[in-house]
């Protein structure tokens, strides 16, 4: 593999999975704080309120950073650390940011900020989330506050981190916080992200005449059928229009996928919420285009579900989450991505697995990770000689940690974290990870090439 000279690598985490420290420096509350303590609903009743320690270890976790040799760092705000309350500013909780963005860039990392993954405040719940048009407006106040104190010193914005988990995996299927079964919420809870996403590209680019790069991060997978009869390829059109195309769609398109509407209206009664101007504010131009990719999808019919669809038995290898391993499925991703949506620059902003990791003699030999990476920075080393323009690669994640509801169950880090000493322990991978950059570096360091 070969990337060229200015392509970036980075590594990625988010607020609510590394932080903890869930009731300091004014922190409030959030929907998973919620979630957690519901009997069943996560993983031996796991929760966010020590998970990494990042919080108070955010010196030494940067310096792990630094060792890797990362050019980039991903990492979200925690929404009500900044409003702990409707309307309250809190000084202290942007504090924290501020100056993990400034010990990044000391050490030449380039900070970048996501804005929401996930941990909506509680007081924003309680008058209906996202399903209230009114958190639009709640968002807007709180990313406009991130933009005036970090814009100088972030490198670059992503509103959304993944407004199909958020949204569908939140509202509809429930196994995401706030753990709501209903198609109706779900769809107004997606238009209502979408919205805000587009809302806050305008003002930091118009409004506030930023020059930074700004863009949204979806996840998606691509879908197969498991045999070519027109059943199971109408549940593939189906699967993809709930997995990928609602998303896709409005913020490339601005429409909905009609099709989709209509498989919805089951449930969803009339689209009134899409308000005028709404899809052409859900498709205002961004920078750049995030994605989230970590497996492929393949369905079968089944009359009994809504939407006509059901996973079907595939014989792929597959990392701990029990996901297909298919990085010729990315490619094909990516193919279509740029044939039928965009031609802005991509970034993988999150990829990488789960594996049973053993600890042992302080190591872990991750062999099944590095294999997966591989193949993924193949994949795109591949793309890019095609000319698809991937501008970097965030290996998700920099450490174990609290992955929803399966807690600490699953690892995707390339660190280890022993949860009850905090000790980080480098895996195999993260020096595998460490090497392909510096000898990429190295490769590129006397070149004057682009
Ligand atoms: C993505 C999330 C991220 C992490 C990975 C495994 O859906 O964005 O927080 O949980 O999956």
């Amino acid at each position: 593999m070969h990337f060229k000279k200015d392509f970036v690598f980075g590594t990625a985490t988010s607020s609510y999975q590394i932080e903890g420290a869930h009731n300091e420096g004014g922190r409030t509350p959030s929907i998973w704080d919620m979630f957690c303590d519901i009997d069943g609903r996560v993983f031996e009743k796991h929760n966010g309120d020590v998970a990494c320690d990042h919080y108070h270890r955010y010196e030494e976790d940067i310096k792990h950073i630094k060792k890797l040799g990362v050019d980039t760092y991903r990492f979200s705000i925690a929404w009500p650390r900044i409003f702990p309350a409707k309307g309250e500013y809190n000084p202290e909780g942007m504090a924290f940011y501020k100056n993990l963005a400034l010990c990044l860039r000391e050490e030449g990392i380039k900070p970048a900020v996501t804005i929401y993954h996930w941990d909506l405040p509680m007081w924003a719940h309680e008058e209906g989330g996202w399903v209230n048009r009114e958190s639009v407006d709640w968002f807007l106040d709180y990313a406009k506050v991130c933009f005036e104190e970090l814009d100088d010193i972030v490198d670059s914005w992503i509103t959304h981190n993944e407004p199909w988990c958020a949204g569908f995996l939140g509202y509809h299927v429930g196994v995401h916080a706030p753990g709501h079964r209903d198609m109706n919420e779900a769809v107004r809870a997606v238009h209502h992200i979408l919205l805000s996403h587009g809302k806050a590209v305008e003002l930091l680019k118009r409004e506030m005449t930023s020059t930074t790069p700004i863009g949204i991060t979806l996840n998606l997978s691509p879908m197969y059928a498991k045999t070519d009869s027109a059943n199971d390829r109408l549940a593939m059109n189906n699967a993809d229009g709930y997995s990928n195309r609602w998303f896709l769609d409005p913020v490339f398109k601005g429409e909905y996928p009609v099709d989709m509407m209509n498989l919805f209206s089951k449930y969803v009664h009339n689209f009134d919420f899409i308000q005028p101007g709404d899809m052409e504010t859900i498709s205002t131009a961004c920078d750049f285009f995030g994605i989230n990719f970590y497996s492929r999808g393949i369905v079968e019919f089944n009359a009994a579900n809504d939407f006509l669809k059901a996973d079907a038995y595939s014989d792929y290898e597959k990392t701990g989450m029990g996901w297909d391993i298919a990085p010729n499925e990315f490619k094909d991703l990516i193919r279509r991505l740029r044939a039928e949506y965009t031609d802005l620059p991509i970034y993988i902003t999150e990829n990488g697995a789960a594996f049973d990791d053993v600890l042992e003699n302080g190591e872990v030999h991750d062999d099944n990770r590095i294999d997966y990476v591989r193949q993924h920075l193949e994949a795109v080393s591949d793309l890019n000689d095609e000319g698809m323009n991937i501008q970097g690669y965030y290996l998700w994640s920099l450490m174990d940690n609290f992955e929803w509801s399966f807690g600490y169950e699953k690892r995707f880090g390339i660190l280890y974290i022993d949860f009850e000493t905090q000790e980080r322990i480098w895996k195999d991978s993260a020096k595998w990870y460490a090497g392909v950059i510096a000898d990429h570096k190295a490769k590129h360091a006397d070149s004057v090439e682009a």
